[in-house]
């Protein structure tokens, strides 16, 4: 069954390769998802050596575990490995069909990576951006042919969350959407079709839901607590266990941007600013027999 807003799947052009930015957590578990499902070369790039190596090192292990679980034969794994290649240089994007980008949350150096991608690629290749929180519409706007761009959000862990949010700019047309829909079948996705506004869906649900925990902590109530008071809700995860998967920069700065589209909604936690100041990737820690306290260092803040 077509999804909700999905144009005409014959529309979709076909994705021989696909170009990576960033080689972050995200983009490296992507770029397994993307060789995994759609069999096709994955080129990750970065601003430096280190980060390339760190991503496609990533990758390798990850393929390891899998054959260490016995998910993918010897072959498989081998034949994986070799389709995941890194790069510092965006020319080796020349021949992708399909380029997604997952750098810093921030609208102009996202603008400046679609601006550098495109001197590469040709007037077909599609431009996505797994952005959390930014307009699609904006990041297009400075582009020859911003008709090419979407949004392709995924959720972390990439490998195991089935929901892909996948959103129209104003100036997306519909062989990108095709294209972006049949890719998001490929990797076996549940896609579904988001307006092109702040935070999209999940992302707004999850700043309102996660702020509201941290709020009780600005005003007094301990992490433990917080944490714990949340257990009627039945969550796979804790909030504070859930901000260390997602990174607490990338949390905070879900929510400026949602306190500036939503002032009178969404706040910014005092608590949060100060966590992420800090440096903090974690409020949990865990000692060798496995017991859970909270970091001294983090209630100290
Ligand atoms: N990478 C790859 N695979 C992972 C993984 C990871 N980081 N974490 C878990 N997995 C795999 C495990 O290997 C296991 O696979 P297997 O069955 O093949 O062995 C499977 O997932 C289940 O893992 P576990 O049994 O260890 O653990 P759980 O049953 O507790 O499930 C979870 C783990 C799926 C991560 C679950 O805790 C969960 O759903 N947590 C909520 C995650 C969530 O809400 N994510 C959204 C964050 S918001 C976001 O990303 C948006 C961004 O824009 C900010």
């Amino acid at each position: 069954k077509r999804p909700a807003g999905a144009p005409d799947r014959k529309l979709a052009r076909p994705v021989t390769k696909v170009g990576i930015v960033g080689a972050g957590l995200m983009a490296s578990q992507m770029a397994l998802l993307f060789a995994r499902r759609l069999k096709v070369p994955v080129v990750l790039t970065d601003i430096d050596q280190a980060r390339v190596d760190k991503g496609v090192g990533y990758v390798h292990g990850e393929i390891d575990k899998l054959l260490g679980k016995k998910r993918v034969s010897p072959d498989e794994a081998n034949r994986l490995k070799a389709l995941v290649s890194g790069s510092l240089d965006k020319a080796a994007f020349a021949d992708a069909d399909f380029v997604i980008e997952a750098v810093f949350e921030e609208l102009s150096v996202k603008q400046q990576v679609f601006a550098e991608v495109e001197e590469h690629v040709s007037a077909e290749c599609v431009l996505a951006t797994n952005t959390s929180s930014l307009s699609i519409t904006d990041m297009a706007s400075k582009l020859a042919h911003p008709e090419r761009v979407v949004g392709f959000h995924f959720f972390n862990p990439v490998a195991v969350m089935p929901l892909l949010e996948i959103v129209r700019a104003e100036q997306t047309d519909d062989a990108t959407l095709a294209t972006a829909f049949a890719v998001g079948k490929e990797l076996k996705k549940s896609s579904v079709l988001v307006k092109d506004a702040p935070a999209f869906v999940v992302n707004r649900l999850l700043t309102r839901f996660m702020g509201e925990v941290i709020n009780s902590v600005d005003e007094g109530t301990s992490f433990e607590v917080a944490d714990q008071a949340t257990d009627p809700l039945g969550l796979p995860m804790t909030p504070m266990i859930l901000l260390q998967l997602v990174g607490s920069a990338v949390a905070l700065h879900v929510s400026e941007t949602m306190h500036h589209a939503f002032p009178d909604r969404f706040t910014v936690s005092s608590n949060m600013k100060k966590f992420v100041a800090a440096g903090k990737a974690a409020v949990w820690q865990w000692d060798a027999q496995g017991k859970q306290s909270v970091d001294p260092e983090v209630t100290a803040l």
